[in-house]
Order: structure tokens, then C-alpha cells, then sequence
């Protein structure tokens, strides 16, 4: 598998260079000159740990989260107060582990970053269902928040009993959604986990957009190896099936595919931290990607504390792109939208998309990945397929690799992908 991820890395990098992670950094990041740059804060509690789950959390205790939230506090204070006037940013999304354990500061965290960005397009934040009442709701609304995120997995009780979870209270839900709105309520699912069929997912986009939601994600299942998940993986046919049928439903019904994984049902209607072409990341586990750089905080609440309490960035890994690896990142992340605009790319490379990938488009479009109009290339049904399939390579290569390390080690000194 890693074979694979390494010989389309040097094709596409033109490079036998791997990506190289290490542990030294700035104290300063050049954000100032980043134009679409997002914000992300990691709030790493739950109440408590799904064996499937390969984000960095830790399980709730008041003692360590109020520490943490000191901590982030003056982590926002360490980045922020480098810029010299207030920096427009696109969106700010909370993420975790279960942000909400956090709702009584999160007007705090937010004011804080609001006096270093001015946020255009709203903040969004990621929910557990048991957090969607309506007091929590009305209080994530007080403090600013415009879109929600909320972790389904499935309505169905046989799934929910494979992942661990408990089932949903379907009917407060949707009473607390109508009572407090919001301009993104998005639910989150998994597909292609063991003897799941068609009719299940279609079950659940429908009770989905039924109740509330105007957003679905169908995120496919990943057995990482680091989590202590027993669920078997779904073979490559069935999963193309499965994906294949699921799109043509939704689109059937009116939605719009507004990524890879992501429709909805309503214009406006959006919900991805995902897709920036720079983002800054707060707190620990959260990756900051800027011009030349990506960088990743330590994992471990402990030594994220610790770092900042000696005024020092909490760090873990940088990553000095070479300009090949930023346009490979680039690619890779902007064609999560389904579509690349060569415009876009030449705006931020000052290189035209068709001098450095040229072939590789003609080849994509030869082979009924890709669709081309007016220098706007569109993924067909194939290319999503594709695109999905390899990056669960990537993930299984990269992300599972790395966060294994990172899960184990505070501060791993170098890394090669
Ligand atoms: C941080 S969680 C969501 C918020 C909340 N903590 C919850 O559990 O409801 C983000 C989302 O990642 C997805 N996810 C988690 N583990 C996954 C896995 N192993 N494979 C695919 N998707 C996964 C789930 O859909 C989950 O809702
Ligand atoms: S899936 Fe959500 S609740 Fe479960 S461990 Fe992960 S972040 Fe926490």
C-alpha cells in the first residue's frame, strides 16, 4: 500500500524527496501574507471514548479542561498578537473530541480570536447528539456560532450498537433543532461499515434531511490501526456500489454535492473545515497550513500545557513544503470540492495549473475522471470513486501513521511520509 502512496508522491513531486516532518519551529508563522485563511480550535474531551475514533481526545475531567482552556487561551494570544492589524479570515470551526464540554468558554475563545480576526463567513462547531438541547443550542447561538455539525454515525440501533454508541432521541432532537436555528445543521454519518446496505443509508438521509439537517456528510469508515475498533472493512466493489448509489439518491432528490463527501438541500448551506486553502490551528492535535508550511501541535493535553506556559509555540512537527509538495497539498485538498479552477490555482502559484499538471489533466480527462469547462475541472461519478479510493490510501499511509506516532510520543523529533 505504502508503495503505491510513494511512487504517485515522486511522480506528482517530481521529487524522491518524501515529506519530511520535524521537530523544530517558528516562533513567528507568516499568516499575515495567507489570503482564505481559516481558523480551527481542538477542544480534546468527551465523556467518553469511542473505540472507533482516531481524533486525539482524552476523557473529560473539569481540573484538565479548565487548565487547557488557560492554555488556548494564550496560545490565540502568542499567534494573534504577531499580526500587526486585525487579519480577515473566512470561517472559524471548533472541532474535537466534543467542543461543547467547552460551551461556558466559548464565548471567551471567541472573543479572544476576534480581537486578532475578523471572521467573514460565520463559526461552526461540531456536536455530539447528546449535546443538541435546547439551552446548549441557544448558548452555542449567544456566543456567535452560525453552523453545527452533529455526529450521528447512524440512526439505525444495529450500527449504533456496533460503534458503541447509544441511540439517538430522535423526536427531542428535531424539537431542539426547529426551537433554536441555525443556517447550517449538518449530520454526520459513516458508510460502508459491515452488511450495510443501500436502504440503511437512504433510511438515514431521509430521517437526516427529515429532522432538521439541511447538510449530510457520509464520511466512508476507516479501521485505523492505532484504534481498538474490531470492525472488519468493506470490500472495494461493494463500497464503489454503495458510494455510487448513495450520490445518484441524493442528487435524485434535489441535493447538491457540495464535496466529496458532503450535500445539501439548501443553497448556502455548507459545513467543511476542511477545504481552506490556509488554515491556523488552536490547541492540541490541530495543524496550522500555511504558504510554505504545515505544522502540528503536540497531541497531549499535558505538554500542550507545558509549552505554552513557558511562552513557547506547542508545536510538534513542521513540514517545509517544496513548491512541487504545496501544489501536490493543494491539489489534493482543493479536489475534496469535486472541482479545481485553474484560476484559483494560478492565483495562488503565479504559474498556470496546465504548465505544471498538464499531462496528468489530459490524462485524467482520457480516462472519464475529470470534465473540463472553461478551465474548471469537474470530477464524474468515476473520478469521486477514485479520488475516495486513494485517499483512503492516504489516510491508511499518512494520517494513520502519523497520529499513531503522535498518539504515543509528545514530541516524535522527525517523521518521514
Ligand atoms: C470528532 S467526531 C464528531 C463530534 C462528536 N464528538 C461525536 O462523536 O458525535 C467527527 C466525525 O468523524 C467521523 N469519524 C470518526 N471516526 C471515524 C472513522 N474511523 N472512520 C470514518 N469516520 C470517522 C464521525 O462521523 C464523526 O462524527
Ligand atoms: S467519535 Fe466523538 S465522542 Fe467518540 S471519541 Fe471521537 S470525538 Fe469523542
Amino acid at each position: 500500500m505504502s508503495a503505491i502512496t510513494n511512487l504517485t508522491r515522486m511522480w506528482l513531486t517530481r521529487s524522491r524527496k518524501p515529506f519530511l516532518f520535524t521537530g523544530e519551529f517558528d516562533e513567528q508563522l507568516p499568516f499575515e501574507e495567507c489570503e482564505q485563511l481559516g481558523l480551527y480550535v481542538h477542544i480534546p474531551f468527551c465523556r467518553s471514548i469511542c473505540s472507533f475514533c482516531p481524533y486525539c481526545k482524552v476523557l473529560y475531567s473539569r481540573e484538565l479542561c479548565d487548565r487547557y482552556l488557560d492554555a488556548l487561551l494564550k496560545e490565540i494570544h502568542l499567534v494573534g498578537g504577531q499580526s500587526h492589524h486585525k487579519k480577515t479570515v473566512t470561517s472559524l470551526y471548533f472541532g474535537g473530541g466534543t467542543p461543547a464540554l467547552a460551551a461556558e468558554c466559548l464565548s471567551e475563545i471567541i472573543e479572544a480570536l476576534e480581537q486578532y480576526f475578523i471572521i467573514k463567513e460565520g463559526i461552526g462547531i461540531e456536536l455530539h447528539p447528546e449535546d443538541v438541547t435546547i439551552s446548549l443550542l441557544q448558548q452555542l447561538k449567544n456566543a456567535g456560532v452560525t453552523r453545527i455539525s452533529i455526529g450521528i454515525q447512524s440512526f439505525l440501533e444495529k450500527y449504533q450498537a456496533l460503534l458503541g454508541r447509544r441511540s439517538i432521541d430522535l423526536s427531542s432532537m428535531s424539537h431542539a433543532l426547529k426551537a433554536v436555528p441555525f443556517e447550517t445543521v449538518s449530520m454526520d454519518f459513516i458508510f460502508a461499515l459491515p452488511g450495510q446496505t443501500f436502504t440503511d443509508l437512504k433510511t438515514d438521509i431521509d430521517t437526516a434531511f427529515g429532522h432538521g439537517a439541511n447538510h449530510i456528510a457520509i464520511y466512508p469508515f476507516i479501521d485505523f490501526t492505532f484504534t481498538a475498533s474490531p470492525l472488519p472493512a468493506m470490500k472495494k466493489k461493494e463500497k464503489r456500489r454503495l458510494l455510487n448509489e448513495v450520490t445518484k439518491y441524493c442528487l435524485k432528490q434535489g441535493f447538491m454535492r457540495t464535496s466529496i463527501w458532503t450535500f445539501s438541500s439548501q443553497k448556502g448551506a455548507k459545513y467543511s473545515s476542511m477545504t481552506r486553502d490556509n488554515f491556523l490551528g488552536f490547541g492540541c492535535s490541530a495543524a496550522t497550513l500555511l504558504k510554505e508550511q504545515f505544522k502540528i501541535n503536540t497531541f497531549s493535553v499535558e505538554a500542550y500545557c507545558r509549552r505554552i506556559d513557558h511562552r513557547q509555540p506547542p508545536t510538534s512537527l513542521t513540514l517545509r513544503f517544496s513548491l512541487r509538495q504545496r501544489m501536490v497539498y493543494y491539489l489534493f485538498w482543493t479536489a475534496y470540492s469535486t472541482k479545481i479552477n485553474e484560476a484559483d490555482f494560478e492565483r495562488f502559484f503565479n504559474v498556470p495549473l496546465k504548465r505544471m499538471y498538464g499531462l496528468e489533466l489530459a490524462a485524467a480527462k482520457l480516462l472519464g475522471l475529470v470534465t473540463e469547462k472553461n478551465g474548471i475541472y469537474r470530477m464524474t461519478l468515476k473520478g469521486a470513486f477514485y479520488y475516495h479510493y486513494y485517499e483512503s490510501f492516504y489516510t491508511l499511509a499518512y494520517i494513520d501513521k502519523m497520529w499513531g506516532i503522535m498518539r504515543r510520543e509528545a514530541f516524535p523529533g522527525q517523521i518521514e511520509l
